[in-house]
């Protein structure tokens, strides 16, 4: 099939996802019940999200045994709310949480189908393989190897779903990371391609070199984060059908956010407003806020990092508000102390 006739083929489900139910959705009867979670198509695919994905960062806790089974619990039970979509990487938990994950699949037979899975590789912690090593992003062929490989062992499974170079590395050969994907394509070990934390210069540079279509671009925002609006990234998620993937979502709401920014009064004032918009939509202020996620037209999917079963299904009371441009701006104002000019 030509390039043309695929991108023909993929407005169309495009379309049709969006003709059959103003708000898509996909029933999840991994587990009998069939519960209705928006959807998205992520990038520019035929691949269908959750609109919210389920981020497994957090879930081996200390790695006890109390926690991992808080985990499983967490897995569970975005299984059973309708999540879809899977977020992982290689360093979580030092690759126990990809481990503990398999574990969740074992237990129903047919699951894995039913999910998309995502890992990343790229960053190497310090004193890895050896002792004396600096912390760095390493995008060479055979770590990228070794590192896919390792995943889908932790995971049990065949094919990653979805691969996202982690952090970008600053010494990034382009041409050699396309030759890679190539591989990594051809051999079956990875279906699709995308990056996480790339500026948008970044995202170009490697796109101009891939054959494959990078189809996310997973980066902070939230609340004090709002680089992604500003610098062009969700820009250029819009004008190239790219999903952005929000990681950390609720920093500076329940908890600061990576690098916190935010001062005192800045926290107040967003508080005092989330306070009122909490009221009005009869929402909690960490559902708002994900509310002011969902507003933008890149189509943002945030990813849920909470282990708690009823946060985990409560998030999706986000998709339901029918959140305004005026209370989008009322945050923003909040947050930056002044309107906008
Ligand atoms: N690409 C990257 O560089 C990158 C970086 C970081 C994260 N990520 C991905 O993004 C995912 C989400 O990140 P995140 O876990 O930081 O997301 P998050 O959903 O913003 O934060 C989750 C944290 O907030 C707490 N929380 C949630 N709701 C709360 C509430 N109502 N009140 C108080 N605390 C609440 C959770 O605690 P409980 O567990 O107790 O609910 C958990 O500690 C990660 O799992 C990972 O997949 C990617």
């Amino acid at each position: 099939m030509s390039s043309e006739t695929n991108s023909v083929t993929s407005s169309l489900n495009r379309a049709l996802l969006y003709l059959l139910d103003d708000n898509p959705v996909i029933y999840c009867a991994a587990n009998g019940s069939r519960r209705k979670v928006k959807s998205i198509v992520l990038g520019n695919s035929e691949i269908v999200s959750s609109r919210l994905v389920y981020g497994c960062m957090r879930i081996c806790g200390d790695n006890s045994r109390k926690d991992r089974e808080a985990g499983k619990a967490a897995l569970r039970a975005a299984v059973e709310a309708g999540y879809t979509h899977f977020d992982h990487a290689d360093i979580y938990a030092g690759g126990n949480a990809e481990s503990l994950f398999s574990e969740v699949l074992d237990e129903t037979p047919g699951l894995r189908a039913k999910l998309l899975i995502t890992s990343k590789c790229g960053i190497r912690l310090l004193n890895q393989p050896s002792e004396g090593l600096p912390k760095r992003y390493d995008f060479s062929r055979d770590y990228i190897l070794s590192s896919v490989k390792a995943s889908l062992q932790r995971l049990g499974i065949d094919c990653l779903d979805l691969l996202l170079l982690h952090r970008p590395d600053y010494l990034l050969n382009a041409e050699d990371v396309a030759g890679t994907f190539r591989i990594l394509k051809e051999s079956g070990l990875v279906a699709n391609f995308g990056v996480s934390n790339f500026s948008p210069s970044q995202f170009a540079l490697l796109q101009s070199y891939s054959d494959e279509k990078l189809l996310v671009n997973q980066v902070e925002i939230n609340i004090d984060n709002i680089s992604a609006i500003t610098d062009g990234t969700l820009d250029q998620c819009q004008r190239l059908k790219v999903t952005p993937m929000a990681w950390c979502p609720l920093g500076g709401v329940v908890y600061p956010a990576w690098g916190g920014t935010l001062a005192k009064e800045q926290s107040n004032r967003i508080q005092a407003e989330l306070a009122s918009q909490s009221a009005k939509y009869q929402a909690e202020p960490w559902i708002v806020i994900l509310a002011w996620l969902l507003k933008h037209p890149a189509e943002i999917a945030p990813i849920i990092g909470s282990t708690q079963p009823s946060r985990i299904a409560a998030a999706l009371r986000a998709l339901e508000l029918d959140y305004t441009a005026e209370d989008w701006y009322r945050l923003l104002e909040a947050r930056n102390g002044r309107e906008v000019p």
